[in-house]
Protein backbone atom coordinates (compact mmCIF):
# COMPACT_ATOMS: atom_id res chain seq x y z
CA UNK A 1 0.00 0.00 0.00
CA UNK A 2 1.14 3.60 -1.02
CA UNK A 3 2.03 5.82 1.84
CA UNK A 4 1.74 9.91 1.52
CA UNK A 5 1.91 12.58 4.01
CA UNK A 6 -0.10 15.67 4.43
CA UNK A 7 1.53 19.20 6.12
CA UNK A 8 0.42 22.64 6.28
CA UNK A 9 3.41 25.43 6.55
CA UNK A 10 3.71 28.68 6.98
CA UNK A 11 0.83 31.49 7.90
CA UNK A 12 -1.79 29.23 8.71
CA UNK A 13 -5.53 29.58 7.05
CA UNK A 14 -9.18 28.99 7.47
CA UNK A 15 -10.00 25.69 5.64
CA UNK A 16 -6.61 24.01 5.75
CA UNK A 17 -8.41 21.74 8.32
CA UNK A 18 -10.99 21.13 5.27
CA UNK A 19 -8.28 20.43 3.05
CA UNK A 20 -6.21 18.02 5.74
CA UNK A 21 -10.17 16.10 6.14
CA UNK A 22 -10.26 15.57 2.34
CA UNK A 23 -6.52 14.41 1.93
CA UNK A 24 -7.09 12.00 4.34
CA UNK A 25 -10.55 10.72 3.26
CA UNK A 26 -10.25 10.56 -0.10
CA UNK A 27 -7.01 8.98 0.14
CA UNK A 28 -7.85 6.32 2.14
CA UNK A 29 -10.96 5.37 -0.63
CA UNK A 30 -8.40 5.94 -3.26
CA UNK A 31 -6.61 2.93 -1.57
CA UNK A 32 -3.45 5.36 0.05
CA UNK A 33 -2.31 5.01 3.63
CA UNK A 34 -2.34 8.53 5.08
CA UNK A 35 0.25 10.04 7.65
CA UNK A 36 -0.01 13.72 9.28
CA UNK A 37 3.17 15.30 9.60
CA UNK A 38 3.01 18.44 13.26
CA UNK A 39 4.21 21.69 12.49
CA UNK A 40 5.05 22.48 8.98
CA UNK A 41 8.45 21.72 7.93
CA UNK A 42 9.30 21.86 11.10
CA UNK A 43 8.09 18.81 12.15
CA UNK A 44 9.08 17.08 9.51
CA UNK A 45 13.23 17.98 9.99
CA UNK A 46 11.92 16.52 13.65
CA UNK A 47 10.33 13.17 12.67
CA UNK A 48 6.97 13.97 14.23
CA UNK A 49 4.74 11.89 11.97
CA UNK A 50 1.69 10.06 11.92
CA UNK A 51 -0.74 7.85 10.62
CA UNK A 52 -4.18 9.18 10.46
CA UNK A 53 -7.48 7.40 10.18
CA UNK A 54 -11.09 8.57 8.97
CA UNK A 55 -12.02 9.74 12.54
CA UNK A 56 -9.09 11.87 13.36
CA UNK A 57 -10.27 13.96 11.11
CA UNK A 58 -13.97 13.96 12.23
CA UNK A 59 -15.44 17.26 13.37
CA UNK A 60 -12.51 19.57 11.68
CA UNK A 61 -14.26 20.86 8.46
CA UNK A 62 -15.96 23.92 10.40
CA UNK A 63 -12.56 24.65 12.42
CA UNK A 64 -10.43 27.77 11.73
CA UNK A 65 -6.55 27.29 11.78
CA UNK A 66 -4.94 23.59 11.22
CA UNK A 67 -5.29 20.70 13.60
CA UNK A 68 -1.71 19.48 12.10
CA UNK A 69 -0.07 23.39 13.23
CA UNK A 70 2.24 25.13 11.16
CA UNK A 71 5.82 26.77 11.10
CA UNK A 72 7.67 28.92 9.35
CA UNK A 73 11.78 27.11 9.58
CA UNK A 74 14.11 29.16 7.38
CA UNK A 75 16.88 26.74 7.47
CA UNK A 76 14.45 24.41 5.05
CA UNK A 77 16.71 26.15 2.30
CA UNK A 78 19.68 24.05 3.55
CA UNK A 79 20.30 21.09 1.75
CA UNK A 80 21.15 19.06 4.74
CA UNK A 81 18.35 20.27 6.33
CA UNK A 82 15.68 19.29 3.18
CA UNK A 83 18.37 15.75 3.33
CA UNK A 84 17.10 14.94 7.02
CA UNK A 85 13.17 15.69 6.24
CA UNK A 86 13.44 13.00 3.77
CA UNK A 87 15.50 10.64 6.17
CA UNK A 88 11.83 10.85 7.94
CA UNK A 89 10.10 10.28 4.96
CA UNK A 90 11.90 7.19 4.12
CA UNK A 91 11.97 5.81 7.91
CA UNK A 92 8.26 5.90 7.27
CA UNK A 93 8.34 4.44 3.82
CA UNK A 94 6.38 7.43 2.64
CA UNK A 95 7.10 8.78 -0.57
CA UNK A 96 4.85 11.19 -1.57
CA UNK A 97 4.24 14.61 0.29
CA UNK A 98 1.05 17.14 0.19
CA UNK A 99 2.42 20.60 1.16
CA UNK A 100 -0.59 23.22 1.89
CA UNK A 101 1.01 26.62 2.30
CA UNK A 102 1.87 29.73 0.36
CA UNK A 103 4.54 30.58 -1.96
CA UNK A 104 7.39 29.89 0.31
CA UNK A 105 6.08 26.48 1.17
CA UNK A 106 5.47 25.82 -2.44
CA UNK A 107 9.88 26.55 -2.55
CA UNK A 108 10.20 23.75 0.05
CA UNK A 109 7.84 21.19 -1.58
CA UNK A 110 9.77 22.07 -4.98
CA UNK A 111 13.12 21.44 -3.35
CA UNK A 112 11.59 17.88 -2.22
CA UNK A 113 10.66 17.29 -5.62
CA UNK A 114 13.80 17.65 -7.35
CA UNK A 115 15.50 15.54 -4.58
CA UNK A 116 12.49 12.57 -5.35
CA UNK A 117 9.65 13.00 -3.02
CA UNK A 118 6.92 13.06 -5.17
CA UNK A 119 4.80 16.51 -3.76
CA UNK A 120 1.94 17.95 -4.61
CA UNK A 121 1.16 21.97 -3.53
CA UNK A 122 -2.27 22.92 -2.06
CA UNK A 123 -2.62 26.93 -2.16
CA UNK A 124 -3.54 27.84 1.38
CA UNK A 125 -2.58 31.33 2.44
CA UNK A 126 -5.14 34.08 3.16
CA UNK A 127 -2.74 36.27 0.86
CA UNK A 128 -4.48 35.11 -2.47
CA UNK A 129 -1.16 35.98 -3.89
CA UNK A 130 -0.03 32.70 -5.88
CA UNK A 131 -0.64 33.36 -9.23
CA UNK A 132 -1.16 30.39 -11.42
CA UNK A 133 -4.69 30.01 -9.16
CA UNK A 134 -7.46 32.43 -9.50
CA UNK A 135 -7.67 31.89 -5.51
CA UNK A 136 -6.19 30.66 -2.26
CA UNK A 137 -7.71 28.62 0.79
CA UNK A 138 -8.11 31.70 2.83
CA UNK A 139 -8.89 34.19 1.24
CA UNK A 140 -12.47 34.47 1.49
CA UNK A 141 -12.67 33.67 5.34
CA UNK A 142 -10.59 36.89 5.59
CA UNK A 143 -12.19 38.84 3.47
CA UNK A 144 -15.18 38.22 5.64
CA UNK A 145 -13.33 38.95 9.09
CA UNK A 146 -11.77 42.25 7.23
CA UNK A 147 -16.01 43.32 6.43
CA UNK A 148 -17.20 42.67 9.80
CA UNK A 149 -14.42 44.53 11.26
CA UNK A 150 -14.94 47.69 9.11
CA UNK A 151 -19.01 47.73 9.24
CA UNK A 152 -18.14 47.77 12.98
CA UNK A 153 -15.73 50.61 12.49
CA UNK A 154 -17.92 52.66 10.34
CA UNK A 155 -20.67 52.76 12.61
CA UNK A 156 -18.18 54.96 15.20
CA UNK A 157 -16.62 56.63 11.80
CA UNK A 158 -20.17 57.68 11.19
CA UNK A 159 -21.01 58.94 14.96
CA UNK A 160 -17.65 60.49 15.66
CA UNK A 161 -17.16 62.37 12.40
CA UNK A 162 -13.98 60.00 12.12
CA UNK A 163 -11.38 58.77 9.56
CA UNK A 164 -10.47 55.20 10.14
CA UNK A 165 -7.07 54.42 8.51
CA UNK A 166 -7.50 50.33 8.34
CA UNK A 167 -4.26 48.42 7.37
CA UNK A 168 -4.95 45.44 6.12
CA UNK A 169 -3.04 42.13 6.45
CA UNK A 170 -1.92 39.96 3.22
CA UNK A 171 1.83 40.65 3.38
CA UNK A 172 3.01 42.77 -0.13
CA UNK A 173 -0.24 41.23 -2.02
CA UNK A 174 -3.46 43.78 -2.87
CA UNK A 175 -6.34 41.27 -3.02
CA UNK A 176 -7.40 41.72 0.29
CA UNK A 177 -7.13 45.56 0.36
CA UNK A 178 -8.92 45.99 -2.57
CA UNK A 179 -11.65 43.12 -2.48
CA UNK A 180 -12.63 44.33 0.76
CA UNK A 181 -12.63 48.04 0.00
CA UNK A 182 -14.89 47.66 -2.73
CA UNK A 183 -17.22 45.46 -0.52
CA UNK A 184 -17.11 47.96 2.36
CA UNK A 185 -17.57 50.91 0.12
CA UNK A 186 -14.39 52.98 1.54
CA UNK A 187 -13.52 55.96 0.29
CA UNK A 188 -10.09 55.05 -0.33
CA UNK A 189 -8.00 52.15 -1.23
CA UNK A 190 -3.65 52.60 -0.60
CA UNK A 191 -2.26 49.07 -2.21
CA UNK A 192 1.17 48.72 -3.98
CA UNK A 193 -0.37 49.10 -7.08
CA UNK A 194 -1.95 52.65 -6.37
CA UNK A 195 1.42 53.79 -4.38
CA UNK A 196 1.44 56.38 -1.39
CA UNK A 197 0.83 59.69 -1.96
CA UNK A 198 0.19 61.49 1.69
CA UNK A 199 -0.59 64.67 0.26
CA UNK A 200 -3.21 63.36 -2.10
CA UNK A 201 -4.54 61.32 0.88
CA UNK A 202 -5.07 64.73 2.95
CA UNK A 203 -6.62 66.11 -0.26
CA UNK A 204 -9.24 63.10 -1.12
CA UNK A 205 -9.99 63.80 2.92
CA UNK A 206 -10.64 67.07 2.71
CA UNK A 207 -12.98 66.52 -0.47
CA UNK A 208 -14.80 63.86 1.10
CA UNK A 209 -15.83 66.15 4.12
CA UNK A 210 -15.74 69.64 2.42
CA UNK A 211 -17.49 68.32 -1.10
CA UNK A 212 -19.30 65.73 -0.30
CA UNK A 213 -20.07 66.39 3.42
CA UNK A 214 -19.82 62.89 4.56
CA UNK A 215 -19.76 62.48 8.37
CA UNK A 216 -17.45 58.94 7.97
CA UNK A 217 -14.29 57.75 6.00
CA UNK A 218 -12.86 54.84 6.01
CA UNK A 219 -9.11 54.45 4.56
CA UNK A 220 -8.05 50.68 3.64
CA UNK A 221 -4.33 50.25 3.78
CA UNK A 222 -2.54 47.03 2.53
CA UNK A 223 0.18 46.26 5.36
CA UNK A 224 4.34 46.96 4.82
CA UNK A 225 3.12 50.12 2.78
CA UNK A 226 3.19 52.96 4.83
CA UNK A 227 3.23 54.18 8.59
CA UNK A 228 -1.16 54.02 9.40
CA UNK A 229 -0.47 56.09 12.60
CA UNK A 230 1.62 59.04 11.50
CA UNK A 231 -1.42 59.24 8.45
CA UNK A 232 -3.77 59.13 10.97
CA UNK A 233 -2.19 62.05 13.12
CA UNK A 234 -2.03 64.64 9.64
CA UNK A 235 -5.68 63.41 8.77
CA UNK A 236 -6.53 64.60 12.42
CA UNK A 237 -4.42 67.72 12.38
CA UNK A 238 -5.19 68.88 8.71
CA UNK A 239 -8.98 68.07 8.01
CA UNK A 240 -12.18 68.30 9.48
CA UNK A 241 -12.28 64.24 10.55
CA UNK A 242 -11.25 63.19 13.82
CA UNK A 243 -8.62 60.17 13.33
CA UNK A 244 -7.60 57.11 14.13
CA UNK A 245 -5.95 54.04 12.65
CA UNK A 246 -6.17 50.20 13.05
CA UNK A 247 -4.19 47.10 12.17
CA UNK A 248 -6.62 44.49 11.84
CA UNK A 249 -3.64 41.94 11.97
CA UNK A 250 -4.11 38.20 13.07
CA UNK A 251 -7.80 39.13 13.68
CA UNK A 252 -8.55 38.17 9.92
CA UNK A 253 -6.53 35.38 9.23
CA UNK A 254 -9.00 33.03 12.43
CA UNK A 255 -12.30 31.84 12.80
CA UNK A 256 -14.15 29.29 10.63
CA UNK A 257 -13.73 29.22 7.46
CA UNK A 258 -16.55 29.97 5.17
CA UNK A 259 -18.54 27.74 2.84
CA UNK A 260 -16.07 29.22 -0.26
CA UNK A 261 -13.29 27.75 1.82
CA UNK A 262 -14.65 24.76 2.63
CA UNK A 263 -15.46 23.63 -0.80
CA UNK A 264 -12.32 25.21 -2.36
CA UNK A 265 -10.20 23.25 0.64
CA UNK A 266 -12.39 19.61 -0.70
CA UNK A 267 -11.35 20.41 -4.57
CA UNK A 268 -8.05 21.12 -4.70
CA UNK A 269 -7.70 18.06 -2.03
CA UNK A 270 -9.08 15.72 -4.11
CA UNK A 271 -7.62 16.83 -6.95
CA UNK A 272 -4.17 16.32 -4.97
CA UNK A 273 -5.00 13.20 -4.69
CA UNK A 274 -5.87 12.18 -8.39
CA UNK A 275 -2.28 13.78 -9.03
CA UNK A 276 -0.71 11.33 -6.26
CA UNK A 277 -2.51 8.13 -8.19
CA UNK A 278 -0.90 9.33 -11.33
CA UNK A 279 2.51 9.78 -9.67
CA UNK A 280 2.58 13.26 -10.39
CA UNK A 281 5.28 15.41 -8.56
CA UNK A 282 6.46 19.30 -8.74
CA UNK A 283 2.72 20.00 -9.37
CA UNK A 284 0.35 22.26 -7.79
CA UNK A 285 -3.09 22.47 -7.53
CA UNK A 286 -4.62 25.67 -9.00
CA UNK A 287 -8.42 27.23 -9.29
CA UNK A 288 -8.73 28.73 -13.00
CA UNK A 289 -11.72 30.02 -14.41
CA UNK A 290 -14.05 28.22 -11.67
CA UNK A 291 -12.39 24.69 -12.94
CA UNK A 292 -9.97 23.08 -10.50
CA UNK A 293 -6.51 22.37 -12.62
CA UNK A 294 -3.12 21.18 -12.15
CA UNK A 295 -0.10 23.23 -12.97
CA UNK A 296 3.93 22.70 -12.00
CA UNK A 297 4.82 24.35 -9.33
CA UNK A 298 7.29 26.86 -11.00
CA UNK A 299 4.82 27.15 -13.47
CA UNK A 300 2.41 28.78 -10.91
CA UNK A 301 5.28 30.59 -8.59
CA UNK A 302 6.25 32.61 -12.10
CA UNK A 303 3.18 33.89 -13.81
CA UNK A 304 2.73 37.44 -13.89
CA UNK A 305 0.24 39.17 -11.34
CA UNK A 306 -3.52 38.66 -11.87
CA UNK A 307 -4.20 41.60 -13.20
CA UNK A 308 -6.94 43.57 -11.22
CA UNK A 309 -7.12 46.92 -13.48
CA UNK A 310 -10.72 46.63 -13.77
CA UNK A 311 -11.57 46.66 -9.98
CA UNK A 312 -9.16 49.33 -9.75
CA UNK A 313 -10.95 51.29 -12.20
CA UNK A 314 -14.55 50.50 -10.94
CA UNK A 315 -13.27 51.26 -7.23
CA UNK A 316 -12.77 54.67 -8.67
CA UNK A 317 -16.27 55.04 -10.33
CA UNK A 318 -17.63 53.72 -7.20
CA UNK A 319 -15.85 56.62 -4.54
P1 LIG B 1 4.05 30.84 3.01
O1 LIG B 1 4.18 29.43 2.63
O2 LIG B 1 2.73 31.17 3.66
O3 LIG B 1 4.43 31.80 1.89
P2 LIG B 1 6.66 31.37 4.20
O4 LIG B 1 7.12 32.26 3.11
O5 LIG B 1 6.98 31.75 5.60
O6 LIG B 1 5.08 31.14 4.20
O7 LIG B 1 7.24 29.91 3.89
C1 LIG B 1 6.92 28.82 4.74
C2 LIG B 1 8.15 27.96 4.91
O8 LIG B 1 8.52 27.39 3.65
C3 LIG B 1 9.41 28.69 5.36
O9 LIG B 1 9.43 28.95 6.74
C4 LIG B 1 10.46 27.68 4.97
O10 LIG B 1 10.50 26.61 5.89
C5 LIG B 1 9.92 27.14 3.64
N1 LIG B 1 10.55 27.85 2.52
C6 LIG B 1 10.36 29.11 2.12
N2 LIG B 1 11.14 29.45 1.07
C7 LIG B 1 11.87 28.33 0.80
C8 LIG B 1 12.88 28.00 -0.18
N3 LIG B 1 13.31 28.89 -1.08
N4 LIG B 1 13.39 26.75 -0.16
C9 LIG B 1 12.97 25.83 0.74
N5 LIG B 1 12.04 26.08 1.68
C10 LIG B 1 11.49 27.30 1.72
O1 LIG C 1 1.16 34.94 4.81
C1 LIG C 1 0.16 35.13 5.73
C2 LIG C 1 0.45 36.33 6.62
O2 LIG C 1 -0.64 36.49 7.53
C3 LIG C 1 0.70 37.65 5.89
O3 LIG C 1 -0.49 38.27 5.47
C4 LIG C 1 1.43 38.43 6.95
O4 LIG C 1 2.25 39.44 6.37
C5 LIG C 1 2.26 37.37 7.64
O5 LIG C 1 1.63 36.12 7.36
C6 LIG C 1 2.34 37.55 9.13
O6 LIG C 1 3.19 36.59 9.63
P1 LIG C 1 3.25 36.16 11.18
O7 LIG C 1 2.01 35.36 11.47
O8 LIG C 1 4.49 35.36 11.27
O9 LIG C 1 3.28 37.43 11.97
Amino acid sequence: MRKIAVLTSGGDAPGMNGAIRAIVRVGIKRGFEVYGVYDGYQGLVEGKIKKLGYSDVSEILAKGGTILGSSRLPEFKLDEVQDKAIENLKRFDIDSLVVIGGDGSYRGALALSKKGINCIGIPGTIDNDINGTDETIGFHTALSNIIDAVNKLRDTSSSHHRCFVIEVMGNNADSLALYSAISCGSELVITNKTGYDEDFVISEMIKNEAVYHKRHAIIIASEKIFDVDKLAKRINQETGFSSRAIVLGHIQRGGSPVPEDRILASRMAGKAIELLLEKQSGQCVCLKNSEIVAKGIEEALMETNKSKEALYCLFEDLV
